[in-house]
């Protein structure tokens, strides 16, 4: 049976969330589930903006046909290839032999990689600012390549002033009846999966998404519809405020994230004395996450949120404990900058994390490394050393 949402009163979400998935790209634990929202305007032409996951392609199609309710479908507009958005397009051109693809000339490269098939005869490709009218909506093509593939672009309905921004403002998170940002607790409950969703996915990608942004901010938007996740009605400026900061790897909060490796608990006790004595110095909303506990995916949107990062890990094979060596390289990775770090080494004998994650963390743009590791040999017998770096931290909190 379908589940049909009216987005606006000829826009239908069409979409469906999957509360199966247990890793999203088979990497991103996803416990509250993701949603594949594709949308269904119905005009002189129907449109059908992106399609679905396989996983969820049986539900999506059947909200399609409801949505037509025997029209015919004119065009489905391919603003994302990746095959979370695309998976279903394959079904949708043979169920609907009258549509015609309307993409990025490497989005239409793309639909012959991943499928079988030839279909270029039944695609356009479009290039930055070129239109489709269809009926009362007139649809204009921005090209938004690395937001999150190459091949992106978003489309704006210059009628109704919609933008259809792709993986860009999307989310974690299943859609539970509610559709929209403001009929769901979004800050308390939505926040943090936004945030995650974004760094990993598009967090290294900055630049790009700061040249979406200043297209965007030409643009009157009434209504954000992702990909992922709730559709923004109101407060949009809120929430492209988060955006404007993460993609400038600007932190949103002034405080410190500890993250620790520690092997049978002497490091991760040091790491405690060093929250407490930041607490002692009034830092408030101080983060501690263990690196072989808490998901990589987690701790790496964690560090985009604080401004002042804390590595504390024991020594491993002569390198660095392997889980905080995969955090250093997944921050790397994704591009972190202009952040506060600080670290704290651990070695029975030869202590040689300090020295190696100092090598990896000197390595990110704007990341300024508090002098003066400090070092354990085992165990920490004095806390003079963390009091210190709590006092170099709390200053330059400051
Ligand atoms: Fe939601 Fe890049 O796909």
């Amino acid at each position: 049976m379908h589940c049909v949402r009216s987005v606006a009163p000829d826009i239908l979400l069409v979409g469906a969330s999957d509360r199966r998935l247990a890793l999203f790209e088979n990497i991103y634990p996803i416990p509250r589930g993701v949603s594949y929202n594709s949308y269904l305007v119905l005009d002189e032409k129907t449109v059908l903006l992106d399609t679905a996951d396989s996983a969820v392609s049986a539900r999506f199609l059947e909200n399609l046909a409801y949505g037509l309710n025997g029209r015919p479908l004119d065009y489905v507009i391919v603003n994302h290839m990746e095959p979370d958005h695309a998976a279903s397009l394959m079904d949708v051109l043979r169920l609907y032999p009258e549509a015609q693809v309307v993409a990025s000339a490497k989005a239409i490269a793309m639909i012959g990689q991943f499928f079988d098939g030839d279909v270029s005869a039944r695609c356009t490709a479009v290039k930055e600012g070129d239109t489709l009218p269809t009926g009362r909506h007139t649809f204009t093509f921005v090209m938004a390549p690395m937001v999150h593939w190459p091949e992106v672009m978003v489309t704006y309905d210059t009628a109704d002033k919609i933008l259809f921004s792709a993986d860009a403002f999307g989310t974690f998170g299943a859609l539970n009846g509610n559709i929209f940002a403001d009929e769901v607790a979004f800050e308390a409950e939505w926040l943090p999966d936004a945030r995650r969703y974004y760094v990993n996915i598009v967090g290294k990608y900055g630049m790009q998404v700061q040249n979406l942004l200043k297209k965007a901010a030409g643009l009157e938007i009434n209504l954000l519809c992702p990909l992922h996740g709730p559709i923004w009605r109101k407060n949009i400026a809120w929430f492209v405020e988060k955006y404007q900061r993460w993609s400038s790897y600007t932190p949103e909060d002034k405080t410190v994230a500890i993250f620790c490796g520690s092997v049978y608990g002497n490091t991760e006790n040091a790491a405690d004395i060093l929250a407490a004595c930041l607490a002692d110095r009034g830092v408030e909303r101080v983060a501690l996450y263990d690196v072989s506990h808490t998901d990589l995916s987690h701790l790496v949107a964690e560090a985009f949120r604080c401004s002042h990062l804390v590595f504390a890990a024991a020594t491993y094979n002569n390198g660095i404990f392997t889980p905080m060596e995969t955090l250093l390289l997944d921050l790397k990775a994704h591009n972190l900058q202009n952040r506060t770090a600080a670290l704290i080494e651990n070695g029975t004998w030869a202590p040689q994390a300090g020295k190696l994650m100092g090598e990896l963390v000197g390595g990110m743009k704007g990341v300024e490394l508090l002098t003066g590791t400090v070092t354990l040999k085992s165990a920490v017998k004095e806390r003079a050393g963390l009091e210190a770096l709590a006092d170099a931290l709390a200053a330059s909190l400051k």
